[in-house]
C-alpha cells in the first residue's frame, strides 16, 4: 500500500478549500485497509492520532492541514443483489459517486432514489449524514452497510436500527462515549452500502417545488425519471454547483422548536417559514431565518452567503476554512440575537 505525502486536498473537498494531508492512503478495497492495519507501518502511521476518513468531502470544512493519516475511500462497484416481487436490493461501494449511483439505479429500472438526485458526495457518506431531500431520507431506502472497525481491523455489518438515524444524523456523527455510547465517529470506515428499493414504486411528491412542476406541466402521474429530472432542475436553480462555486450544501440544520416558541416568533415575524412535525414540534426553515437577518449575498473575506439560498455558504475563490467558520459564527450570533435560536452546523469541521 502506498502512503502519499503532502497531498493537496483542494480537489477532494467540495468547498474547494486549500489544505494538505501530511500522509494519505487510498483505500480501493477492504483488503487494502485490512492489510495496512495488520502491517508494522500501521502503528507508526497512527501513533500520534487516529486516522481521518475522507469520503467525497462534500460535508467538510478544512481549517488547516490534516496531520492524522487520511484514509481516502475509493471503494467502487455496484450490483443488484436480489430482485423479488417486493423490491430490489442494490449494493454500492462507499467510493461511488452518489448522484451517478442514483442515475444508474434508474437506468436499470429500479426506482426509489430519484428524490435524492444531485446530492454531492459519495455513497459512503450517505448514511453518515442520513442525506435527505424532497421528502425522502436515506433511512427510507437503507438496508445495511458494511464497515471496518479502525481500532480492531474487524469487518462488521449494521442495519438501519443500529445506524441510529435521525435528521442529518447517525451513530457515525457521534463520538464513542467511553465504551458506553453507541457513537462510531472516527471509529468506523464504511466500505459498502445496501439499499432496499420497494415495489410497487410509489412517487414522493408532497413538496411544494414538485407540486409546482406538476401544475406547470399538467403531468399528474410523473414516473421516477421525470421526478429525477425535476429534482435536478429544482436543485440547479437554487443551489450552487460545487464544481463551479465551492460549497457544502446546507450549512446549518433546520432547527426544531416547541409550539410555544414558534408562536412567539410568529407574533414578531408572521412570515416565518415553519412546518409541523409528526412529534408535535415545529421545524423552522434556517434559510429563512438567515435571510431575515439580512445575510444573503454578504460574507467574511472570500466566504459568502449564497445569493439564491441563504442556507448555503460558498467559497467565492480562495476562502479559508477560518473565513467560513468566522462567517458561520457571525450568522449564528445574529440569528440567536433576533430569534433566540442557536443554529447547528451540518458539516464536519476539521
Ligand atoms: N428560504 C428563504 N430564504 C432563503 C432560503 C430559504 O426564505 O434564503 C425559505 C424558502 O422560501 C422556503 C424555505 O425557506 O420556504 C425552505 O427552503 P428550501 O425549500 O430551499 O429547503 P431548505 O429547508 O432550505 C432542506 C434541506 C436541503 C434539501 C431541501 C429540499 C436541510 C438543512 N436542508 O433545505 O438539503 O435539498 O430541504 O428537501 O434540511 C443539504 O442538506 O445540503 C440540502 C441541500
Amino acid at each position: 500500500m502506498v502512503v502519499e505525502n503532502n497531498v493537496a486536498l483542494q480537489p477532494y473537498n467540495s468547498f474547494g478549500i486549500v489544505a494538505r494531508a501530511q500522509r494519505l492512503v487510498r483505500v480501493r478495497d477492504e483488503a487494502d485497509l485490512i492489510g495496512l492495519m495488520a502491517s508494522a507501518d500501521w502503528n507508526a502511521l497512527t501513533r500520534e492520532a487516529p486516522p481521518f476518513v475522507l469520503g467525497g468531502g462534500s460535508n467538510l470544512v478544512l481549517t488547516g492541514d490534516i496531520k492524522p493519516l487520511v484514509l481516502k475511500v475509493e471503494i467502487r462497484g455496484r450490483r443488484l443483489l436480489e430482485e423479488t416481487a417486493r423490491g430490489w436490493l442494490v449494493e454500492a461501494g462507499a467510493g461511488e459517486n452518489w448522484h451517478d449511483t442514483v442515475g444508474w439505479t434508474l437506468e436499470q429500472g429500479w426506482p426509489g432514489l430519484e428524490n435524492l438526485a444531485l446530492i454531492p458526495g459519495c455513497v459512503g457518506a450517505s448514511p453518515v449524514q442520513n442525506i435527505g431531500a424532497y421528502g425522502v431520507e436515506l433511512q427510507d431506502r437503507f438496508h445495511e452497510l458494511d464497515a471496518i472497525d479502525l481500532q480492531t481491523g474487524q469487518s462488521f455489518t449494521l442495519d438501519a436500527a443500529q445506524c441510529g438515524f435521525g435528521y442529518r444524523d447517525s451513530v457515525f456523527k457521534h463520538a464513542p462515549a467511553g465504551g458506553k455510547g453507541m457513537g462510531l465517529a472516527g471509529r468506523a470506515l464504511i466500505t459498502r452500502v445496501r439499499f432496499w428499493l420497494p415495489r410497487p414504486w410509489k412517487p414522493v411528491l408532497g413538496y411544494a417545488d414538485l407540486e409546482r412542476r406538476m401544475a406547470e406541466t399538467g403531468m399528474a402521474n410523473p414516473d421516477a425519471r421525470q421526478i429525477f429530472d425535476w429534482i435536478c432542475a429544482i436543485r440547479r436553480a437554487k443551489l450552487p454547483d460545487p464544481a463551479v462555486i465551492g460549497n457544502a450544501g446546507s450549512f446549518f440544520k433546520n432547527p426544531t422548536v416547541s409550539v410555544e416558541q414558534c408562536a412567539d416568533i410568529i407574533a414578531r415575524d408572521p412570515k416565518v417559514v415553519h412546518y409541523p412535525m409528526a412529534d408535535g414540534s415545529i421545524k423552522l426553515a434556517a434559510g429563512w431565518l438567515i435571510d431575515a437577518c439580512g445575510w444573503k449575498g454578504r460574507g467574511v473575506g472570500n466566504a459568502g452567503v449564497y445569493e439564491k439560498q441563504a442556507l448555503v455558504l460558498v467559497n467565492r475563490g480562495g476562502a479559508t476554512g477560518g473565513e467560513v467558520m468566522t462567517l458561520a459564527k457571525a450568522i449564528q450570533t445574529s440569528v440567536y440575537e433576533r430569534f433566540g435560536i442557536l443554529l447547528e452546523p451540518e458539516p464536519v469541521v476539521v
